[in-house]
């Protein structure tokens, strides 16, 4: 495995032939799994409120929520950058709460960077941040924690049904992010020709997601890319694996084989006077 990667590294990624590689991680065995696998970049969305929390929006998630799992994910992690997410309302109302939010992310969860989303109406907030030495990611485009006011889930920029001037919006997002000191952004649900656009008017790297082949990297839902959910996929994402049907199966036989008595067998079992070898199992064999 590579060296470690720092933000600066992400920063100076822009334009280069191998995008950058980032996904998300809310607990310590997927973030040893990814970081093993090469990733450059771990987020801990927000995101865990829908995949891990079962709920139906990101609005509920709170700071301590994402704290507690990106603790969890620092330690699993060697080599790719840890990302924090800064949940609704941690950053909106107060830039000073904002800075100390942020703060904790990186004190408490080990985190070396936060994201948070929206463009000008956050630019003062993104300096706020920055200036205290803290590197910020910032997310413009679909927003999730703009759920209400964008009436779902819906890609942004693409004209139709669009009040005009919603594409120069997205822009003057990208660029204000820009401006405010954010190292890279991620655009989310975008049209592809749009973020080919903002990719070439920015100088920070562009992550897209639901943003076409043009951005200087691309991140997903962990659990997407590993077909770990049971129902809605976005069109968006590409599952690379079938776990929950084969975590179904597994759990199914275990199941089987404990209702007809194949399991436990000798081998999985301790016997009364056997000689314990050193290790583990010594231990817990008390
Ligand atoms: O919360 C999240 O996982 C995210 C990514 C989808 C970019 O914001």
């Amino acid at each position: 495995m590579g060296q470690k990667i720092t933000v600066p590294e992400i920063a100076r990624a822009k334009g280069k032939k191998t995008p950058i590689v980032a996904i998300t991680a809310y607990d310590f065995p997927f973030a040893r799994i990814v970081d093993e696998a090469g990733v450059d970049l771990i987020l801990v969305g927000d995101s865990l409120g829908m995949v891990v929390q079962g709920l139906e929006t990101t609005l509920p998630v709170t700071m301590d929520e994402v704290i507690y799992h990106t603790r969890m994910v620092a330690r699993g992690r060697r080599h790719a950058l840890v990302v924090g997410d800064l949940p609704f309302l941690s950053y909106q109302v107060d830039p000073v709460a904002a800075v100390a939010n942020a703060g904790r992310l990186i004190k408490e969860g080990g985190a070396e960077a936060v994201k948070l989303e929206g463009g000008l109406s956050v630019a003062d907030t993104i300096r706020r941040i920055t200036s205290v030495d803290i590197p910020v990611m910032g997310h413009i485009g679909l927003t999730p924690q703009s759920v209400h006011r964008m009436g779902g889930h819906k890609v942004q920029g693409r004209l139709r049904g669009e009040k005009p001037g919603q594409r120069d919006r997205v822009i003057e997002d990208a660029l204000a992010v820009e401006d405010a000191g954010a190292f890279a952004v991620v655009l989310e649900g975008i049209p592809a020709e749009l973020a080919a656009e903002m990719t070439a008017k920015v100088s920070i790297p562009t992550i897209g997601i639901g943003a076409g082949p043009h951005c200087d990297g691309q991140i997903l839902v962990l659990h997407d890319v590993l077909g770990l959910s049971d129902g809605f996929v976005p069109r968006f994402a590409k599952c690379y694996a079938e776990l929950w049907r084969a975590s179904c199966e597994a759990v199914r036989a275990y199941g089987q084989e404990v209702r007809s008595g194949a399991f436990p067998t000798p081998a999985h079992s301790y016997r009364m006077l056997e000689k314990v070898e050193p290790g583990p199992a010594a231990v817990a064999e008390g």
